[in-house]
């Protein structure tokens, strides 16, 4: 019989997590092309970001600058080596490597800018963890395709993923495919994870404009691009391995009625579960099948491509935990705040500045749940808190409330490994601040490294450690055994 495992494994992965989109800037540097998350405004908590036509004089694009790791890059990581990192997540803009997505040939300064990331990474001995799609895609296959609703993406993405596993096949072990892809499963997910402009305001959360269909087929179509970048990429390099990655949030009934309690398994295995089920066991589950004919969902699927999805099933399970939810089938009142989730508002729970609810055993449960069902490793590679930070007069940062956040967090996951969780990484969302992708602030800050930039597009871009930088040092160095507090 196995024993409890008490600690955290020896080749536990430490690291931190960014997209392209959220840190780079240079947003037309090194002859890339734009991207669909280039054409979007910042908002604010009350405001909400928008979709222009084309890039628009007045209007404050935040992806253009980011938090320019484009220039800094060679900073940023040395910060992280310092902290003692062993993986760093990011992902690689479509738009640096095919500008339009339609090129014949890949454009050569976006390969050479990951080409100088990766072996900065590899002097510290980091390992880069690789998203391929991150909440963007060139814009121009927005406008000609109306992004992920066509099939003619697939191949598109397929020949721009050859492309990056042959070219850092010996730079790069780790892949994860699309971010977050079941965010499709709701409503704000159209534009951001698909790329679609679903009416003509192109306006981000537009609901009125929703159509279940139509977002459907478009995750279909990612999860075929997945499966078919799997099934090439073990050709270019056996020794790659491919994660999906889901957003989760651990679905509650709201109260002990039945009606309550189907409502929140019927939640977890749409919402949660549906993409992961295809590409981790390789075809949709009886319930996806029942909720596309319940909601007159027709897909466009060929038997080639059911080959695909079953051929192409990934070696691990990553996600992002940040908040829970509640449901009910007759909802008391007041919603909870969240970029890609709305629930009720759940009494036992505190909430962050952006009205986050903050749920530590919530992780633990997602991470029993998840594991229980596919039992393949699992990493965590978004979860953090988004905060305002205030810079004291001696030019410290003291973040203790984001300390607090993330040792309850740690803590939840070692309850989950005694459990029996294989869990494999943990990669703090925003290890340096970045750009928030609900309002486009920077404001709203992860970091670990303060970054000076600000929501008036004002900054230097200077780089800072808050009190957390060294805490998650001493985490790091102590293989998660170490949470308390630190001096400074
Ligand atoms: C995840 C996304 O959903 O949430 C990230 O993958 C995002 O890109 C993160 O930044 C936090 O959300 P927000 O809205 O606070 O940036």
């Amino acid at each position: 019989m196995k024993t409890i495992r008490e600690t955290f494994p020896d080749t536990f992965l430490w690291g931190g997590a960014t997209s392209a989109n959220q840190i780079e800037g240079g947003y037309r540097e090194g002859n890339k092309g734009l991207s669909s998350a280039d054409l979007v405004t910042i908002g604010s908590p009350t405001s909400k970001r928008r979709v222009t036509k084309g890039i628009q004089e007045g209007e404050l694009y935040p992806s253009h600058e980011g938090i320019d790791f484009y220039h800094h890059y060679k900073e940023d990581i040395k910060l992280f080596a310092e902290m003692g990192f062993s993986i760093f997540r990011l992902s690689i803009a479509w738009s640096r490597i095919f500008p339009t997505g339609e090129e014949s040939e890949p454009n050569e300064d976006g390969l050479q800018f990951y080409d100088n990331v990766f072996t900065e990474l590899e002097k510290y001995g980091i390992e880069p963890l690789v998203t391929l799609s991150h909440y963007e895609l060139p814009y121009a296959l927005v406008e000609k395709y109306n992004g992920w609703e066509s099939k003619e993406l697939i191949d598109l993405f397929a020949k721009y993923a050859d492309t990056v596993f042959n070219r850092y096949k010996d730079k790069v072990t780790y892949w994860i495919t699309f971010n977050e892809l079941n965010c499709l499963m709701k409503p704000y997910g159209a534009y951001i994870a698909g790329g679609m402009i679903l009416g003509e305001s192109g306006l981000f959360f537009n609901l009125e404009e929703d159509d279940k269909g139509r977002r459907m087929q478009a995750v279909h179509n990612q999860l075929v691009a997945s499966a078919t970048v799997v099934k090439a990429g073990r050709k270019i390099n056996p020794g790659f391995r491919f994660g999906c990655m889901s957003t989760y949030h651990s679905p509650y009934p709201y109260s002990c009625h039945p009606d309550d309690i189907m409502l929140a398994q019927e939640e977890d295995l749409i919402k949660n579960f549906l993409c992961s089920d295809v590409q981790v066991r390789g075809s949709y589950s009886g319930q996806a099948i029942r909720y596309m004919h319940d909601h007159g969902i027709k897909l466009d699927v060929t038997d080639e491509e059911e080959r695909i999805l079953a051929e192409g099933c990934v070696d691990y399970y990553t996600f992002s935990y940040y908040t829970p939810f509640t449901v009910s089938k007759n909802p008391p009142g007041e919603l909870t705040g969240g970029n890609m989730a709305r629930g009720i508002k759940n009494p036992h729970l505190k909430t962050s500045d952006w009205g986050w609810q903050i749920d530590p055993q919530g992780l633990r449960w997602a991470l029993n749940n998840i594991y229980h069902r596919y039992e393949i490793p699992m990493m965590i590679v978004e979860n953090g808190l988004g905060a305002k930070d205030r810079i004291e007069e001696d030019g410290t940062i003291q973040d203790d409330y984001r300390i607090e956040y993330l040792r309850e967090h740690i803590l939840a996951m070692k309850e989950a490994i005694k459990d029996g969780v294989d869990l494999i990484g943990y990669t703090p969302w925003g290890c340096i601040d970045l750009v928030s992708v609900s309002t486009g602030q920077m404001d709203k800050r992860y970091g670990f490294i303060h970054v000076d930039k600000y929501d008036d597009g004002t900054g230097t871009f200077e780089r800072r450690k808050k009190k957390s930088f060294h805490w998650y040092r001493q985490v790091i160095s102590s293989n998660g055994e170490n949470l308390g507090d630190v001096p400074m």
